[in-house]
């Protein structure tokens, strides 16, 4: 198989996440298109340099070793929107070993899956539906990278990352510029804030994130 030059794969990548932009948090429409990409999107995501899963992962190890009592080795990190597993391998390399991990698209877990650092990993859960499964406070650290995009999870996602972490976890996600900038997601944290859900605990503005595009990576603290 030939394998298509840098420019080819840029361009592709970028007409995805347009696409999926305009997909108005349709879950099915998302599972399908990211059931698509799920072949390619390792490859198409390291030619845009996508640093986002090496952020979040070394904040949530950052977090461990400043906040949390036990090793790395025993704490619970839910990933959520997993994908390919990018987080998860690079949670791995850190030390990490209880990881699950969940996603709305069969193909892309699958692909999570394969990396063999997940512990367990459930399909078809929405952030934008009812609440997930998952036990209330079940995890020490939930990250979340790349999912708070244009088109897929609505800031209200947020209440459901924070209802599955435990009091005094933590819930480490990126938001895009362009997320930022389009929706209500400070208006959420404010929310969440002042109703004494999260506490906002670091935030790295306008961070690296992929290609030209910058992010902020959020670190919050559950209330007690
Ligand atoms: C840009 S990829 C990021 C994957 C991975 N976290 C990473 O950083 O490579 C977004 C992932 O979120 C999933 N996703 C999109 N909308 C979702 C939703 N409403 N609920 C759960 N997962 C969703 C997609 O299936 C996809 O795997």
């Amino acid at each position: 198989m030939n394998t298509p030059d840098r420019e080819t794969v840029l361009d592709q990548s970028a007409r995805k996440r347009t696409e999926i932009s305009r997909l108005e948090a349709d879950a099915g429409r998302l599972a399908r298109v990211y059931g698509g990409w799920a072949s390619s999107y390792d490859l198409d995501v390291s030619c845009e340099n996508y640093c986002g899963p090496i952020v979040v992962a070394e904040l949530a190890g950052a977090v461990q070793t400043a906040y949390l009592p036990r090793g790395r080795g025993a704490i619970t990190v839910l990933d959520a929107g997993c994908g390919t597993g990018l987080v998860g391998v690079q949670l791995s390399r850190l030390g990490f070993r209880l990881i699950d991990g969940f996603d709305l698209t069969e193909e892309m877990a699958e692909k999570a899956r394969r990396t063999g650092v997940y512990c367990d990993i459930q399909v078809d859960v929405d952030l934008n539906g009812a609440p997930s499964k998952y036990p209330s406070a079940s995890y020490d650290i939930t990250v979340c990278c790349g999912v708070f995009g244009l088109g897929q999870v609505r800031p209200d996602g947020l209440r459901e990352l924070a209802r599955v972490t435990r009091p005094n976890g933590f819930v480490i996600a990126s938001t895009s510029k362009q997320y930022l900038e389009a929706t209500s997601f400070e208006d959420e944290v404010q929310h969440l804030q002042h109703t004494g859900v999260v506490m906002p605990a670091q935030c790295l503005t306008y961070g690296r994130y992929i290609a030209d595009e910058y992010a902020h990576y959020w670190v919050f603290r559950i209330v007690p």
